[in-house]
């Protein structure tokens, strides 16, 4: 890296720093303000639930839908932070001497994602007290971590910046006017929308950074694992699937036959994957870095990956 790329990029990390002082918030005093949920409202809007999927529904079932994925939403995301976290302290080694700008960085964004799993286990906890029993969330987060950090740090790296774009993108969705929308989970999109715009420019920064060190070799292995990385998410994603259509059909006060859940547990999956996958690898900028730093082949076989989650 040249020295004047050097320079500019420190400048990046400190205007990261900067932006991180000045949207800081406190879960309980910003976020939560003492409020609680209510079970007439949407938790998810129906852009991220995908509520027309849900054909069969009734307008009652399908807000009953958005309140069971949103809280998966806050379980995938304290599944999720804890890799990244992970991963972002393994990077900060990197810089722990020389320029201490960027170690801040790397700190602050640490410190936000241990904060954003706290509120996404609260939000978890608000969501049972209103809901039914018999939700389930069956996944390790540190088993899942675990996993991932076994994969090299690009394709980690990849998957990251993918899942922090996508929650700017979750934002905008989430400021539709929808008058049936719980005003704290759009206050949850919003909140953690402002710290993540800051960590997606730094996982940009060090992916960059770290890719600028391999051998075309390795990078290409490291694609490999990125695609297998999106292969694990959807398996998560399709066990959820699964057990929250499950749920929803024991829950919904009617009974729903063999072919009406499997319906229903499509259009679950189908939610999933544009949540977790789709949103972020259709977005304008992940695919504008990924295809900087790969070859037209490589972005090939990630798209055919792609292609087969649908
Ligand atoms: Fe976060
Ligand atoms: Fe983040």
């Amino acid at each position: 890296m040249n020295a004047i790329n050097e320079v500019s990029n420190s400048g990046r990390y400190a205007r990261c720093i900067q932006a991180s002082k000045r949207v800081r918030w406190d879960m309980e005093e910003d976020v939560i303000r003492g409020r609680r949920l209510d079970a007439t409202h949407k938790f998810l809007p129906d852009g991220l639930s995908l509520a027309d999927e849900f054909t069969t529904l009734s307008a009652d079932e399908k807000r009953f839908v958005s309140q069971i994925q949103g809280r998966t939403y806050a379980n995938v995301f304290g599944l999720v932070e804890r890799f990244i976290n992970a991963k972002i302290l393994e990077l900060s080694h990197d810089h722990w001497f020389g320029d201490q700008i960027v170690l801040e960085a790397l700190v602050r964004f640490s410190d936000e994602e241990l904060k954003h799993q706290a509120l996404f286990r609260r939000i978890d906890t608000m969501v049972g007290d209103i809901l039914p029993d018999g939700y389930c969330f069956d996944v390790d987060p540190d088993a899942v971590a675990h996993a991932v950090l076994g994969k090299s740090t690009w394709a980690v790296l990849a998957l990251t910046l993918d899942i922090e774009l996508f929650t700017q993108l979750h934002y905008r969705q989430s400021i539709d006017p929808d008058t049936e929308l719980s005003e704290l989970f759009k206050d949850v999109f919003l909140y953690h929308w402002k710290e993540e715009s800051q960590h997606a420019i730094l996982d940009e920064l060090e992916w960059v950074r770290h890719d600028a060190g391999l051998t075309a070799e390795k990078r290409d292995r490291a694609v490999d694992e990125f695609i297998e990385l999106v292969a694990a998410v959807d398996g998560i994603l399709q066990a959820q699937a699964k057990a929250d259509a499950g749920y929803f059909a024991a829950k919904c006060g009617r009974a729903v036959d063999e072919a009406e859940a499997r319906a229903i547990e499509a259009a679950f999956l189908k939610a999933y994957r544009w949540q977790y996958i789709h949103s972020g690898a259709q977005h304008p900028h992940f695919g504008k870095v990924l295809s900087s730093l790969i070859t037209e082949n490589q972005g090939q076989r990630i798209q055919a990956a792609l292609a087969t989650l649908q």
